[in-house]
């Protein structure tokens, strides 16, 4: 992946720890930062312990302060990047367990931080904050009216940055991320998961069975957009961030019907069926376009890809991987 960061000032003296290191974003997140600062230089941790770590692993649960705090202190680390969460869909089967989790972990990571002088801390908040009132298009300010547990954590998150911001002074930053869509890695549990999935499912050969309506669009990243949003994002200069909750992103929209046309332009036989389950009500709750013109005139945010872009790239990477399983 080359990303023009260059006109970036990047402190590669920063010790990087990356907490949820092993999911969806952590595992493409963690490669992409070792790039940017050096592979000595980013921890990465999680509950699970990956079969085969590469680089510096430590296994971490991020509800213990305790082992939270020992390894801030290990690695003398600069920055955090709070990735542990329940995502929306599986969130909904355990609504308190899912609040417990999410809350205290990053309630941790603030207390942790403040207690260690951690330099920057990145929250990734959502586009399940929105709800209801953000109904079609969600500017930055509208009002949140979450209606999943997700969302009210998240929403309450962000609340949790601003304040730290205030109280502490501390360098909180985040990103209100679509769905993101990624070859490297499998969503978590999310609503947009079908989006990943409909990928695999094409390049595989078989028909796709879409958990969303035809017409269900929603707000969407491609994971490259997604890591350049980041990493611009936390080292942009400190008085140019003018939002301390979250930040709005956005990379492009569809629903299930664009994306499969766009996949029918390199798969003409591809093929989808609809069956709508309880993620349609989460679908449902969510805006499907979000402005973000906010990150753009602060910190000089674009998206490089559109819908036919990622597509084509999707396929063609998963493509090798699927070549290179049936050889192994
Ligand atoms: N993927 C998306 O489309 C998307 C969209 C919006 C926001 N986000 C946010 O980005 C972050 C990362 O998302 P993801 O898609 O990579 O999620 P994911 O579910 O794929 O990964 C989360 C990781 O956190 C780990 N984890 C869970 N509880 C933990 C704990 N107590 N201590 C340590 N690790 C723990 C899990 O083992 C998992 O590896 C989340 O906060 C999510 O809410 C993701």
């Amino acid at each position: 992946m080359i990303y023009s960061l260059s006109n970036l000032n990047i402190m590669k003296s920063d010790r990087i720890l990356v907490i949820g290191a092993n999911g969806q974003i952590g595992s493409v997140l963690v490669e992409y930062l070792k790039g940017i600062y050096g592979e000595g230089m980013v921890v990465a941790s999680d509950l699970r312990v990956p079969a085969h770590p590469a680089g510096i692993f430590e296994k971490l649960d991020a509800s213990d302060a305790q082992g939270l705090s020992a390894l801030v202190k290990k690695y003398k680390v600069t920055q955090i990047y709070h990735l542990a969460a329940i995502l929306s869909a599986k969130g909904e089967q355990d609504p308190l367990r899912t609040w417990n989790i999410n809350m205290q972990t990053y309630l941790n990571v603030l207390e942790v931080a403040r207690q260690n002088d951690v330099r920057k801390i990145f929250y990734p908040s959502s586009i399940a904050v929105f709800g209801d009132q953000a109904k079609g298009q969600a500017e930055q300010w509208s009002y949140l009216d979450p209606a999943t547990v997700y969302g009210i954590s998240k929403a309450a998150g962000e609340n949790w940055s601003n304040y730290y911001f205030k109280k502490y002074g501390m360098d909180i930053r985040s990103l209100r991320y679509p769905g993101i869509i990624s070859y490297q890695s499998m969503p978590g549990g999310g609503t947009t998961d079908y989006a990943v999935d409909i990928f695999h499912k094409a390049v595989n050969g078989e028909v796709f069975e879409c958990f969303l309506k035809e017409d269900t669009k929603l707000p969407m990243i491609y994971m490259n957009d997604a890591m350049d949003a980041t990493v611009r994002l936390m080292e942009a200069p400190k008085e140019k961030i003018t939002v301390r909750t979250s930040y709005n992103l956005a990379g492009m929209s569809f629903d299930p019907a664009e994306i499969a046309a766009s996949i029918r332009k390199v798969i003409p036989s591809f093929e989808i069926t609809y069956k709508p389950d309880s993620r349609q009500e989460i679908a449902d709750s969510w805006p499907g376009t979000i402005d973000d013109s906010q990150a753009r005139k602060d910190w000089g945010w674009r998206p490089a890809y559109s819908i036919d872009k990622m597509t084509e790239e999707m396929i063609s990477e998963l493509r090798k991987s699927h070549i290179h399983s049936l050889k192994h």
